[in-house]
């Protein structure tokens, strides 16, 4: 980047923690934070042995870190299993009988899975998957709704060390085959069907569909969600229900090296094909075990709610590992947020008493966009700290969250991370670290992240750069399944030994980080650079504003014209007279260099099915193309088309 990433939103609002909470906490003060941060960065392997040790090893490590840039090597000589830490780990003491998960279906169903019943449910499932023939090492698919089974389809392989790559549910049939043939899977486990919106998703038949002709597979176990009629073919494919049938309930975890692989999950980021992210077992569980337990200073009576579903590192790192290793009740809910009506979070809130909530902006807008009146239906007094993840956070949607939701005593912990560094990079600590809203503020201990320019000099404060990490942490991604070149390339040459992260960001003098989205998404108006989430920001500060989205598209004379796309909240009118306070509101709120030469209202925005804006296909139709990029990983087709007719 020949110029740094101009940055101009102003945001002054602070919010310490509350002295209650700040009491309670395992981290309660600024100053413990920076203790321990200082100790994480001068003897990180002191620091980290610490807290390794409080999980379980079958062998002990003999060095803590083996790192030749760009390979690093954690706890290297140690072995353990991570299903041991998650379940066999709580069981010695009262938290058997805890609920480990709670799981409400989109239809309504109940379970409760405790401790006991959840290690039990585990050890019979890797069974059968030693009855099918799937050993060590082996790849296997995991494609299923956001079922208790998909935890313990996950949880199993990593009991017999087989590696799992979960495939989330909402993708399709192309999707599947070609993370089998990268991965050269030999297994597939999958259900019937799975809900969504109150139709059922026939994930079988995608299966059947991505298994056509040559393939690895050699067996597909199916679980029985939905009760839709499905094929089964003879040889290949048995009923997950059946095979409970000839195994017991004895399987002892397999003593798996530290750099044994845990998963991939492919990732596709905003061009190429996707990446086989690798993680493996030691770092990775000590990294999301730590990150648990302080970021959401999780108490033995804690509810915990992380709403996303396990096809996305979140739901690997945050709704299972993390919690169970942490022996902490956590939450698991099959469908969407809006079905039956707006209220289902709420309403799921209320009747398990959820005490920690952690969700993504994206869902957020959405909730503003849908009105108050669906959040004030319902009693969220149990709650006691939240959460948001994805993308940055825009400051009004996180005063919406802390006032709504979290009735102004919750702290917001704004967690900045990706699938490649496993577990939470950037985020408050939430009895430590004075929150602002917008900002992930600063890192958490042994990562030692920096805004740079392009020559990979630290930039003074305030001024925007690319956002790098200075050394390698524990759940740091050990490479690109299959493909170690791509893996130095995409991460490490830019600045040689540091890892580049693809995001820009910018510091303020308090050292806190704001992210200001992907390199790729920056914009170059008129020669200066413009971060998109600041422009977005502004326009959701608009009152009438739910979502926004920002993209150039080319301009003779500025390089890039800006062009924005927005979503209205229910009952503002879309008006030539609103598109006009529209820019000029962005204009008084960032400088007049950021006014947007077109606004176009939309009824939704393309989203990734994490939730992500579209904003390559959204350049596309600003700049009046057909849109001709990938759209497999699009969440609503019918938006597009919505966009690229003309309005009004
Ligand atoms: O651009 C950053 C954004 O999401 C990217 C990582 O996406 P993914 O690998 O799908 O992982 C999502 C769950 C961790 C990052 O490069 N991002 C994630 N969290 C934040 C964020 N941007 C700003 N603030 C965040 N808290």
């Amino acid at each position: 980047m020949e110029q740094n990433i101009e940055s101009h939103l102003k945001e002054n609002r602070l919010f310490k923690p509350a002295r209650a909470f700040a009491k309670k906490a395992r981290i309660g003060s600024f100053e413990e934070y920076r203790k321990l941060y200082r100790e994480s960065i001068e003897k990180p392997e002191r620091f980290w042995a610490r807290e390794a040790k409080e999980l379980a090893w079958q062998l002990p490590w003999k060095k803590v870190l083996e790192w030749k840039a760009p390979d690093a090597k954690w706890f290297v000589g140690g072995k353990l299993n991570v299903s041991e830490n998650c379940l066999d780990r709580h069981l010695d003491g009262p938290r058997r009988n805890k609920a480990a998960l709670i799981w409400e279906g989109e239809p309504g169903e109940k379970r409760i899975f405790t401790y006991q019943q959840l290690h039990r449910d585990v050890c019979r499932f890797a069974n059968v998957l030693k009855r099918n023939k799937i050993k060590k090492g082996d790849r296997v698919i995991i494609y299923m709704p956001n079922v208790p089974e998909a935890a313990i389809a996950m949880l199993a392989c990593a009991r017999i060390g087989a590696i799992h790559s979960v495939v989330f549910g909402g993708f399709s049939a192309e999707s599947i085959r070609g993370r089998i043939a990268d991965c050269g899977a030999t297994a597939v486990i999958t259900a019937d069907g799975g809900y969504r919106r109150g139709t059922i998703v026939p994930l079988k038949q995608n299966v059947d569909a991505a298994l056509a002709g040559k393939t690895t597979v050699k067996r597909v176990i199916v679980f029985r969600r939905a009760g839709n009629e499905i094929h089964i073919e003879e040889g290949r494919d048995v009923w997950w229900h059946r095979e409970l049938e000839y195994v017991g309930a004895k399987c002892d975890p397999v003593a798996l090296e530290s750099e044994h692989p845990l998963y991939i999950l492919y990732t596709s980021g905003s061009t190429g094909k996707p990446k086989g992210i690798l993680h493996t077992t030691g770092g990775y569980l000590v990294g999301s075990y730590v990150t648990t337990k302080y970021v959401f200073d999780l108490r033995e009576e804690d509810v915990y709610w992380c709403t996303a579903d396990v096809g996305w590192v979140t739901g690997h790192s945050y709704v299972i590992y993390g919690p169970l290793a942490n022996g902490a009740t956590t939450l698991m809910y099959e469908g969407a947020p809006n079905w039956p009506e707006p209220d289902r979070f709420w309403r799921i809130i209320e009747e398990y008493a959820v005490s920690i909530l952690y969700t993504a902006p994206t869902a957020i807008r959405a909730f503003i966009t849908w009105g108050d009146q669906w959040v004030k239906k319902h009693d969220l007094s149990s709650l006691r700290l939240l959460g948001s993840v994805g993308e940055p956070i825009n400051p009004e949607a996180w005063m919406w969250y802390h006032d709504k939701i979290g009735g102004g005593r919750c702290p917001i912990v704004d967690t900045w991370w990706q699938t490649e560094t496993g577990v939470i990079m950037i985020t408050p600590l939430p009895g430590a670290i004075p929150t602002k809203p917008g900002s992930a503020t600063l890192p958490f201990f042994g990562v030692d992240p920096a805004v740079v320019d392009a020559k990979g000099n630290e930039v003074p404060p305030n001024v925007g750069g690319k956002l790098i990490v200075r050394r390698p942490w524990p759940s740091m991604l050990r490479g690109i399944y299959g493909d170690q070149a791509r893996y130095r390339k995409q991460y490490w040459s830019e600045y040689p030994g540091r890892y580049f992260t693809g995001d820009g960001a910018r510091r303020d003098k308090d050292g806190y980080f704001w992210i200001v989205g992907r390199i790729d998404d920056v914009l170059n108006v008129a020669g200066h650079r413009l971060g998109t989430s600041e422009i977005e920001s502004a326009l959701v500060s608009h009152a009438k504003v739910g979502e926004a989205a920002a993209v150039g598209r080319p301009d003779e004379l500025k390089g890039q014209g800006l062009v924005v796309f927005v979503t209205l909240k229910a009952g503002a009118k879309p008006t030539p007279r609103l598109k006009e306070e529209l820019r000029a509101h962005v204009g008084k709120q960032i400088g007049a260099i950021a006014k947007p030469d077109e606004v176009r209202f939309a009824e939704a925005l393309p989203k990734t099915r994490s939730g992500k804006i579209m904003r390559r296909l959204l350049k596309e139709i600003a700049a009046g193309k057909a849109v001709t990029g990938d759209t497999t990983t699009l969440e609503d087709f019918s938006v597009l088309a919505k966009l690229a007719s003309p309005e009004e």
